[in-house]
């Protein structure tokens, strides 16, 4: 196995069951991604985009297939173990943000860092204030998420995903709910973090968000169709 895997998924298939339907969401997918790679993953509206990445952030579980996650299997673990994975390698940035209203900044960026039992309150309380810092809010640290815009609440959310350090970050739609200037910040901030080192998986729909990337994955009905270098890759 190349050592520099991060993510390794082999005949990943997702079927969801409800009680009239089953759907097919993802369709024996094998991908790999290397450690500091910057993939953004497109495809039409319920191809499988999301699922996707929810099982690449231990957020769901493949029906079928194995999922290596930095060689080691994942695939099936308890909701519990998976949630500690998840916490220790896994930034997650949704479309709505996602923050705790009755929480200020700082404390939803400090939550997720609670449950890494070894770290004491004046070590979390720097790593909020440095990954605030980082996304050129601090002077919000007191804020309640009602009492900001749209894209400082992303800023936010992403403050509140790079806080533990993850060796991946997972973005689904992180710019959807933004005007243009405001997305704009986001995508410069998660090319900054990939030039940093961190690993990225983006889901868009936006071409303006992933010019960074360094690799396209389209999907179609729940299968991958094209894994192209993109061209910024191409030429760099
Ligand atoms: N929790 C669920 N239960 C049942 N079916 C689901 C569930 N989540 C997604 N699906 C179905 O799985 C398929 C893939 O959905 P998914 O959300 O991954 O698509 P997507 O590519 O993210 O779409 P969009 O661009 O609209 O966000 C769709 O047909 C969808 O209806
Ligand atoms: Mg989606």
């Amino acid at each position: 196995m190349n050592n520099t895997n991060v993510i390794t998924l082999s005949n990943i298939t997702k079927i969801y069951q409800t009680e009239e339907v089953e759907t097919l969401a993802l369709d024996n997918i094998n991908i790999k991604i290397d450690a500091g790679e910057y993939v953004s993953i497109v495809g039409l509206s319920g191809c499988g985009k999301s699922t996707l990445l929810s099982i690449l952030g231990l957020l769901d579980k493949p029906t079928d297939g194995q999922y290596l996650l930095n060689g080691r299997d994942v695939s099936d673990l308890s909701r519990n173990h998976q949630a500690n994975i998840r916490n220790e390698m896994i930034g997650f940035v949704f479309q709505s943000f996602n923050l705790i209203s009755d929480l200020t900044v700082e404390e939803n960026i400090e939550l997720p860092l609670t449950y890494r039992n070894h770290l004491t309150k004046s070590q979390r309380a720097d790593m909020v204030k440095s990954a605030l810092l980082k996304v050129n809010m601090e002077h919000r640290a007191k804020h309640l998420p009602s009492q900001l815009s749209g894209g400082q609440q992303q800023r936010i959310a992403i403050a509140r995903a790079i806080a533990g350090s993850p060796k991946i970050i997972l973005a689904d739609e992180p710019t959807g709910n933004l005007d243009s200037q405001n997305a704009l910040a986001i995508v410069e901030l998660l090319d900054k973090l990939n030039k940093q080192g961190t690993t990225i998986c983006v889901v868009t729909h936006d071409p303006r968000s992933v010019q960074g990337a360094t690799r396209q994955i389209r999907l179609h009905d729940g299968k991958v169709c094209e894994d192209v270098a993109s061209l910024k890759s191409a030429v760099a």
